[in-house]
């Protein structure tokens, strides 16, 4: 008899996450029947959206949704053998009976490279950098590009892959360890502090006076408008999250109206999901495994260790805590 340790949602959350929210329980697996995997987790990941997600998707009591590295420790499915590790779409648990293959999804091999990496660069994280960039923005050299939330999971790849494609890149971070990082490090063209930055849109128009050709935004808020507002003409918007919203109680914040601008400066403006592009997404993989080889791309975790800890890391995503993706390491 297995028993797995799961996080549920114990009640919907209402503006800030707090602990009452969630809650550890226990569950004995049932024996494998004929084509079930046993799965056990290996690394768990924490993504913003399962704040705004989880009040459509779960209800009271439900475990927490997400993706796990997990290894298949027994099998009775010649599809996904003993020994094999899978990118799991389970939710926030230690151990799993499954029998629905659609939920398991094989990665290609990552060689040296961590696993982790398969549920933050080389996973959702990493593909809605890769494909929200050149699929939706389609940056051309020595055009500007701004990026907020710009040293997490997906903005720090973001900035990354603009570079590489001979890009300007202008970043907003919120702390100074992130901002010297995404600087020194990745060396992003300009980085500025949201936090301490009074205008950002004055800081902007400081870094590119002609403005912006792109705008991959993760933030939402005021930091939208003031990018918003810096768009050359024609220019090219990603609405990739809005995580300055996702606490927010009641009704989503209504906005200055961008309907004027958007039109004047004939803006193209698209939100997009990285699962669009689910089925290419292994191609994407293996271009990026080079470029991390190469030393192109700088991938950065914040490893929390411990199952039981997941939901504190999971809170400090809204807080600011991680650098790069936010991986648990059971
Ligand atoms: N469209 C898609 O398919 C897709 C896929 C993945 C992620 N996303 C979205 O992309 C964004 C980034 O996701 P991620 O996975 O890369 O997360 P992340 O950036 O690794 O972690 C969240 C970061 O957001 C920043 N933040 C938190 N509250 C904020 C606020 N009120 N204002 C400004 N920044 C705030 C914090 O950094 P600071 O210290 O800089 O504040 C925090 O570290 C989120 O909006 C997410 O929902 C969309």
């Amino acid at each position: 008899m297995v028993k797995a340790k799961k996080w549920i949602l114990a009640h919907h959350f209402d503006g800030n996450p707090k602990d009452s929210d969630m809650k550890l329980v226990e569950e004995t697996l049932p024996e494998l029947k004929d084509g079930d995997v046993l799965l056990e987790a290996v690394y768990l990941t924490v993504d913003p959206y399962m704040r705004p997600f989880s009040a459509v998707a779960l209800k009271e009591g439900d475990t927490m949704m997400g993706t796990q590295v997990a290894l298949v420790k027994e099998s009775r499915n010649p599809k996904f053998p003993k020994g094999t590790y899978v990118d799991a779409n389970v939710g926030w648990r230690t151990h799993t009976v499954t029998s629905d293959e659609s939920l398991l999804r094989k990665f290609p091999p990552f060689g040296e490279l961590p696993l982790s990496y398969a549920v933050g660069a080389l996973g959702m994280p990493g593909m809605t950098a890769y494909y929200g960039l050149l699929e939706i923005l389609k940056p051309k050299k020595g055009e500007v590009i701004l990026v907020n939330g710009a040293a997490g999971a997906v903005g720090s790849l973001v900035g990354q892959i603009a570079k590489l494609k001979g890009c300007k890149v202008i970043a907003f971070a919120g702390s100074p360890e992130k901002c010297k990082w995404l600087k020194d490090d990745l060396k992003f063209d300009h980085v500025f502090n949201y936090k301490q930055v009074k205008d950002q849109e004055k800081a902007i128009r400081e870094a590119s006076p002609d403005g912006l050709d792109c705008f991959f935004d993760n933030v939402g808020g005021e930091s939208f408008t003031a990018g918003l507002r810096c768009m050359k003409d024609f220019g090219r918007i990603a609405v990739c999250g809005c995580i300055s919203s996702y606490n927010d109680k009641g009704e989503e914040k209504q906005g200055p109206y961008p309907n004027a601008l958007i039109n004047r400066r004939q803006l193209r403006v698209e939100g997009f999901l990285g699962w669009r592009w689910m089925a290419q997404w292994d191609e994407a993989t293996l271009e990026m495994i080079d470029w991390i080889r190469q030393g192109k791309l700088v991938v950065k975790e914040s490893v929390t260790e411990g199952f039981d800890n997941m939901r504190s890391a999971f809170y400090g995503l809204f807080k600011g805590n991680n650098i790069g993706k936010a991986v648990i390491k059971v």
